[in-house]
C-alpha cells in the first residue's frame, strides 16, 4: 500500500539567521495531506512564516529539500507557481479602487480574462461590495479580496500565513469560512495559526512545530479523541471503580463523584461502561467521552520537546490514537 503524494512536503528543512545564531526552522520534515485544510499550528517565533517563505521562494534555506505537488521548490518554482496561491504578508490593494478594479488589473497582469474576476468575487462572497472603494472595506473585507485574487489563477494549493491575524470577530468569521469552503471544494489549504481554538474550528489536519521543530502531525479529530477515555459521574464513586476495575478498564478517581475510565489496549466506549455499571445497578448521571482540547494536547507537546531538544525527528500522539502519521483527509 502506497500513502498518496503529499501536496507540500519538507525534508530535512532547515534555517537559521544572524550567522548560526538564531535557529527560525529546524530539520523540518511536512508532509501536508493533498486536498482539505492542514494547519500549521505554533507559538510565536516558532517558524511558520520562514517556512512558508522558504515554500514560495522568499527565503533561501541553509538546507534540506522542498516540494509543491511533487515539484522541487525552489529550484523548479515557475514549474508550479501557476497552481499556487498565497498570501504570506500584508497583501497591497489600491484603497482608492474598487475591489473590482483591484483585481481586474491583477488578472490582467498575469493574462487571465476580465470575467475571472467576476467568479472569484463571486467566490469570496464580495459581488454586492465589488465597486466600491477599498477604503471602505471592513479589514474581512479586505483579506477576502486578498484572497479573491490568489484565487484568481484557480490554483490547487492555498498557502496562507495567519490571514485572521488583525481581524474583528465578524472579520475572523468570515475568513475561517471561506478557508473550509475552500479546502471542503478539494483544494489543498496550509494555513498557519498561533491559535489552537482556530485550529480546531477550520482544519482537518494539523502540523504541530516548537522552536522550528516538528512536534507531531495528526488528523485534527484524532488529537482531540482524548486518548479513548470516558469521564463518568456516578454515586458511590468508589464501588464504581471496583465494579470497572473489575470489567477490566483502568479508572482514574479525583475525590469526587467524577471518574476518568479508560482501557489499557483500546478506546473506552461509554456505551459499554454504562452497561458495566448497569449491571451491577449502578447509574450514572453523566457520561461522555473525554475531549481533550487541542491547548492542552500543544502545551504536553511543548513541554516533552523542552525536555528532549536533543532529539531529532521527535513525533508524539496521545495515547493510542496512531498520531505521528500522516494523516488521511476525511
Ligand atoms: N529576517 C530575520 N532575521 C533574523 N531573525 C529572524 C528573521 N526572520 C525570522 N527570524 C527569527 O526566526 C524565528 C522564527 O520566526 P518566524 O517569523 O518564522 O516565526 P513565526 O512562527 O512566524 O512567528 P509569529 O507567530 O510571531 O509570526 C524567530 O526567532 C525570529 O525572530
Ligand atoms: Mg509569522
Amino acid at each position: 500500500m502506497t500513502e498518496p503524494a503529499p501536496a507540500i512536503a519538507t525534508h530535512g528543512l532547515r534555517k537559521t539567521y544572524r550567522h548560526g545564531a538564531v535557529t527560525a526552522v529546524a530539520d523540518l520534515d511536512l508532509a501536508v495531506p493533498a486536498g482539505g485544510v492542514h494547519a500549521f499550528l505554533g507559538p510565536n517565533g516558532s517558524g511558520k512564516t520562514t517556512t512558508l517563505r522558504m515554500l514560495l521562494g522568499l527565503v533561501r534555506p541553509d538546507a534540506g529539500t522542498m516540494e509543491i505537488l511533487g515539484v522541487r521548490v525552489p529550484e523548479d518554482l515557475t514549474d508550479v507557481i501557476d497552481r499556487v496561491g498565497a498570501i504570506v504578508e500584508q497583501p497591497r490593494l489600491f484603497p482608492t479602487m474598487s475591489g473590482l478594479a483591484n483585481l481586474q488589473i491583477l488578472a490582467q497582469a498575469i493574462g487571465l480574462p476580465r470575467e475571472r474576476v467576476h467568479d472569484v468575487i463571486a467566490q469570496v462572497g464580495l459581488a454586492a461590495r465589488a465597486k466600491q472603494d477599498v477604503r471602505g472595506y471592513s479589514l474581512g473585507m479586505r483579506q477576502r479580496l486578498a484572497i479573491a485574487a490568489t484565487l484568481l489563477k484557480n490554483p490547487d494549493v492555498l498557502i496562507f500565513d495567519e490571514p485572521t491575524n488583525g481581524l474583528d470577530p465578524a472579520g475572523i468569521h468570515e475568513v475561517r469560512t471561506m478557508l473550509r469552503q475552500l479546502g471542503a471544494s478539494g483544494k489543498t489549504v496550509l494555513v498557519s495559526s498561533h491559535l489552537l481554538a482556530e485550529v480546531q474550528q477550520i482544519a482537518d489536519t494539523v502540523s504541530i512545530i516548537g522552536r522550528g521543530r516538528l512536534l507531531t502531525q495528526v488528523p485534527v479529530a484524532g488529537l482531540l479523541d482524548g486518548g479513548g477515555r470516558v469521564r463518568v459521574r456516578v454515586t458511590p464513586p468508589g464501588e464504581a471503580a471496583r465494579v470497572l476495575t473489575a470489567a477490566g478498564y483502568l479508572v482514574g478517581l479525583d475525590g469526587s463523584e467524577l471518574l476518568t475510565v479508560g482501557r489499557p489496549d483500546s478506546a473506552a466506549q461509554p456505551d459499554a461502561v454504562a452497561r458495566v455499571l448497569g449491571e451491577a445497578g449502578l447509574w450514572p448521571t453523566e457520561l461522555a467521552p473525554v475531549a481533550e482540547s487541542l491547548e492542552d494536547v500543544f502545551l504536553r507537546l511543548t513541554a516533552t520537546e523542552h525536555l528532549s531538544v536533543q532529539a531529532p525527528g521527535i513525533a508524539f500522539g496521545p495515547s493510542g490514537s496512531g498520531a505521528g502519521a500522516t494523516g488521511g483527509v476525511a
